[in-house]
């Protein structure tokens, strides 16, 4: 369903996104993994055609069409969406009107309810007065909403708190379970075990894709060996535990 070959970004002059490859299939639900800062978040972007995200060199395919070069609405067009890492706050703007933009023909109880909310709030606003979990399950509901063929999640279980986590886990199944093809980016191991495949991003490449489990072995085994990111030198460091 979707494919991608090659894929570099610069931001700042530095080299995010290092020639990525990789391919995922219709109705799975496919884990990015690696470090933070390794470019995760700025592949969904570059998928989903954010403006300063485009592709220096490569492509991206969907669906068997090149939607290297198309805008973030085209993409949206074609059913791609986005959860974002970091929800957007929407001043002005009620819980039940945002959903409503998103599909107005939508049941927006049912949505709330699927992602653990009460009615209550949809008279709320979008502002940032709603907490980061609220929002984090909101934005959720909100791509649900849209119906998209892929879904790519940016860290929805973050922010969410433990009882719920299962629940949030449930929604994601569901959804694939719906004929939604997702791209899942999670730091957790339990979520890890909801998806079908796996790739692990380091440095702006594809280090390794298999099933789940195995790239988490690999993660673990070869990603704590690479110390360069915490080189800290501990006498240096003046504080007061
Ligand atoms: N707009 C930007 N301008 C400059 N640098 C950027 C920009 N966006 C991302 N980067 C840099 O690209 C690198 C990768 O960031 P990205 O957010 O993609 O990482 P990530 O893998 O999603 O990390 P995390 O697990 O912490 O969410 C980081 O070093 C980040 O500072
Ligand atoms: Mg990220």
């Amino acid at each position: 369903m979707l494919k991608i070959e090659n894929l570099t970004l610069e931001k700042d002059g530095r080299q995010i996104l290092n020639g990525i490859n990789l391919s995922v299939n219709k109705g799975e639900i496919y884990a990015l993994l690696g470090r933070n800062g390794t470019g995760k978040t700025s592949l969904a972007y570059a998928v989903m055609g954010c403006k300063g995200y485009e592709a220096g060199e490569g492509k991206i395919i969907f669906e068997r069409n090149e939607i290297t070069r198309l805008s973030i609405s085209q993409r949206a067009k074609l059913g791609i969406t986005l959860a974002w890492q970091k929800p957007a706050v929407f001043e002005g703007l009620t819980v039940e009107e945002y959903l409503k933009c998103k599909n107005n023909d939508t049941n927006v109880h049912g949505l709330l309810s699927i992602v653990g909310m009460s009615s209550i709030y949809l008279n709320r606003m979008v502002d940032d007065k709603l907490s980061g979990g609220e929002r984090k399950r909101i934005e959720l509901a909100s791509v649900m909403a849209m119906k998209p063929k892929l879904a790519i999640l940016d860290e929805i279980d973050s922010g969410i708190d433990a009882p719920s986590l299962p629940f949030i886990r449930k929604t994601v199944q569901k959804m694939r379970d719906n004929g939604i093809t997702i791209i899942l980016i999670s730091h957790s191991e339990d979520t890890l075990n909801i998806c079908d495949r796996a790739s692990l991003i380091g440095a702006g490449q594809v280090l390794k894709t298999a099933y789940p489990k195995i790239v988490k072995e690999f993660f673990t085994k070869h990603c704590k060996q690479c110390n360069h990111l915490y080189e800290i030198d501990w006498k240096e460091i003046k504080y007061d535990f």
